[in-house]
C-alpha cells in the first residue's frame, strides 16, 4: 500500500450521489484544468524552442501525474504531506497490490455514535466526494476557483493553488493551520457567497475536506513550482526534472505546511477591557493618530473616515460598480478604458494577489468575512489580510494598541457617532479627508 508512491488510493463516488443525477460534473470524465503557463505556447515560436518546451511541458505533468495521480478519481498520496493517515481520508476505496493483484478496498471508519448507542462502522465518503457534492461547483476541479458558479460570484471563491488564504491565525503569508481551515467551512466567510457548513457535514467529514482543500494545494502549488522549475530547467540535460528534483519540489512545498503549525501568532497580552478609554484609543490610531512608539497606521487611506470601505487608496465604489458589475464580465478591461490615466492605475493596485479587485471591508454594518471573536479581528489587523492587501499593523503597533483597536472596530456598528465631528491628525493631507 506504501510502496515508493506512497498511498493509492482509487475514488468512487458513492452511489447515491451518482444516482438520479444529470449534470455534466456527474457525466463525462473528470480531469484537472492545467495552470495557464503550461497551456501557453512560448512567445519564442521557432520549431526548437517548441520542441523544447514541449518536452518540459510534457516533464511537468509526468511530475505531477506520478505524485498526484492522473485525474481526480485516482488519487496518489505523495510521501511527506504529513496528512493525517497518510492521507487515507482523502477517498472512499483504497488500492491494494499492484498489476494483476489490484485490489479495491471500501475503506471502513468508525462512525461516533449517539449517547448510549454502541459503535457502528460505516463506509468513509472521503473528501474528494464531499468536495465534489458540496465544494467543486464554486471552487472547481483542480480548486482553481472557476467551478461553475464562479463567475456569477464576488467575490469569486478562492483559488486553492497558489497556497495563500486570507483567514489564518498565523503570520502574514504563511499557511494556514487545519484550525483556520476548519473554521472556514464549519462558520463560512459571513458576507460572502462562502457557506457555513456546520450543518451539512460531521465535524470528522469537515476533516476529510479540510484534507482535500489541503491536496489540492499541495497539487497546485508544486504544479506552479515545476512550472517555474521548467523555465530555468534545460531540455537536453537528461536530468531535467527527475523524480529526484520534482521530489524534492514538492517537499518543499510540503514543509511550509507541515511547520505552521507551530506558527500560530498568539496574542502577548489579554485583550484589553472594551472601556469607553480603550475604544478611543482604539479610534484615533484609526484616524492616523500617532502610537505610544510614534508610528501611524493608514486604516483610513483603505477604510476611509467614516470606515465605509471607500479611502482613496482603493478605486471609489461607482468605478468600482461600473466595471465590475454594469455589463459583460468578458469586456470588464474595455469599460475600465473611458477612465483617465490616473483611476486606471489605481485599479491595477486595487487588484488582490488573485486578480481580483477587492473592497475595503465596511466596518460599521459588523459582519466580518474571518469571524467576530475578538481574537478572530486581533489576528485580521496584528498579521493583515494575505493576499488582499490589508497589511500586518504587529509590530508597528503593540499588542495592546491592537486590542484597543479590535475594541474600536466591535463598538463602531453600535455607536456610529465614534466617527462624527472627528478631526484628522493632519487635516491637509490627502483626498480621504474630504470623503
Ligand atoms: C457558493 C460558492 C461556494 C461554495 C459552495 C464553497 N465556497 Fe469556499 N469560498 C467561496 C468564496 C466566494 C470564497 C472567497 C471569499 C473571499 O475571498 O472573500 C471562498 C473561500 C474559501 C476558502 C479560503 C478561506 C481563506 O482563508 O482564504 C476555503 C478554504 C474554502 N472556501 C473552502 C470551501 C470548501 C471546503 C467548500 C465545500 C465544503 C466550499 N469552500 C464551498 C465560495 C464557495
Ligand atoms: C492597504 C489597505 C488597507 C489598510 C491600510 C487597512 N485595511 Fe483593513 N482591509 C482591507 C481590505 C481590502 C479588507 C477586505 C479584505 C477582504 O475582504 O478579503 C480589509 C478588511 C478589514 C477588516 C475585516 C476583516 C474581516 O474578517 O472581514 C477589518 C476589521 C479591518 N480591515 C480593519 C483594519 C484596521 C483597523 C486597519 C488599520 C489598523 C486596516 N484595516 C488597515 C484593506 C486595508
Amino acid at each position: 500500500m506504501t510502496s515508493r508512491f506512497g498511498l493509492v488510493l482509487l475514488v468512487a463516488v458513492a452511489p447515491m450521489v451518482l444516482a438520479g443525477c444529470t449534470d455534466s460534473y456527474n457525466s463525462g470524465p473528470l480531469r484537472y484544468e492545467e495552470a495557464e503557463a503550461l497551456t501557453k505556447e512560448p512567445a519564442d515560436k521557432t520549431k526548437a524552442n517548441l520542441a523544447g518546451k514541449t518536452k518540459l511541458q510534457e516533464l511537468v505533468r509526468k511530475g505531477l501525474t506520478r505524485l498526484y495521480g492522473p485525474n481526480p478519481r485516482e488519487i496518489h498520496v505523495p510521501p511527506g504531506t504529513n496528512l493525517p493517515g497518510g492521507g487515507i481520508r482523502l477517498a472512499n476505496f483504497k488500492r491494494t497490490g499492484e498489476g494483476a493483484d489490484a485490489k479495491r478496498e471500501r475503506i471502513m471508519v468508525q462512525a461516533s455514535p449517539a449517547p448510549g448507542e454502541p459503535a457502528v462502522t460505516e463506509a468513509q465518503k472521503g473528501g474528494y466526494a464531499l468536495y465534489r457534492l458540496h465544494c467543486l461547483h464554486c471552487h472547481g476541479v483542480s480548486g482553481a476557483g472557476n467551478g461553475p458558479t464562479a463567475d456569477f460570484l464576488y467575490p469569486r471563491p478562492r483559488d486553492y493553488r497558489p497556497g495563500k488564504y486570507k483567514f489564518t491565525s498565523t503570520p502574514n503569508g504563511a499557511k494556514p493551520t487545519r484550525e483556520d481551515l476548519r473554521r472556514t467551512i464549519s462558520d463560512g466567510l459571513h458576507g460572502t457567497s462562502m457557506p457555513a457548513f456546520e450543518a451539512l457535514m460531521t465535524p470528522a467529514e469537515v476533516d476529510q475536506v479540510v484534507d482535500y482543500v489541503m491536496f489540492l494545494s499541495y497539487r497546485g502549488e508544486t504544479e506552479l513550482a515545476l512550472i517555474e522549475e521548467a523555465t530555468v530547467s534545460d531540455e537536453n540535460d537528461p536530468e531535467a526534472l527527475n523524480d529526484e528534483v520534482v521530489n524534492g519540489v514538492a517537499n518543499a512545498v510540503f514543509e511550509k505546511w507541515t511547520s505552521v503549525e507551530a506558527e500560530v501568532f498568539n496574542p502577548p497580552v489579554p485583550r484589553t477591557p472594551a472601556t469607553k478609554e480603550s475604544i478611543l484609543r482604539g479610534r484615533n490610531l484609526f484616524l492616523g493618530y500617532k502610537s505610544k512608539n510614534m508610528n501611524s497606521v493608514d486604516c483610513i487611506g483603505c477604510h476611509g473616515i467614516k470606515a465605509n470601505g471607500d479611502g482613496a487608496s482603493l478605486v471609489s465604489q461607482d468605478v468600482f460598480n461600473d466595471v465590475y458589475f454594469s455589463g459583460n464580465p468578458s469586456t470588464r478591461l474595455e469599460r475600465l478604458e473611458k477612465y483617465p490615466e490616473k483611476t486606471r492605475e489605481l485599479w491595477k493596485n486595487s487588484l488582490d494577489d488573485w486578480g481580483d479587485p477587492i473592497r475595503a471591508a465596511n466596518l460599521r454594518v459588523g459582519v466580518y468575512k474571518g469571524g467576530r471573536r475578538p481574537i478572530d479581528l486581533y489576528w485580521r489587523i496584528a498579521k493583515g489580510i494575505t493576499g488582499a492587501k490589508m497589511p500586518a499593523h504587529y509590530p508597528t503597533l503593540e499588542a495592546d494598541e491592537v486590542w484597543d483597536l479590535v475594541n474600536f472596530v466591535l463598538a463602531l456598528p453600535y455607536d456610529k457617532t465614534l466617527l462624527e465631528g472627528v478631526t484628522l491628525p493632519n487635516p491637509a493631507a490627502p483626498a480621504v479627508a474630504e470623503r
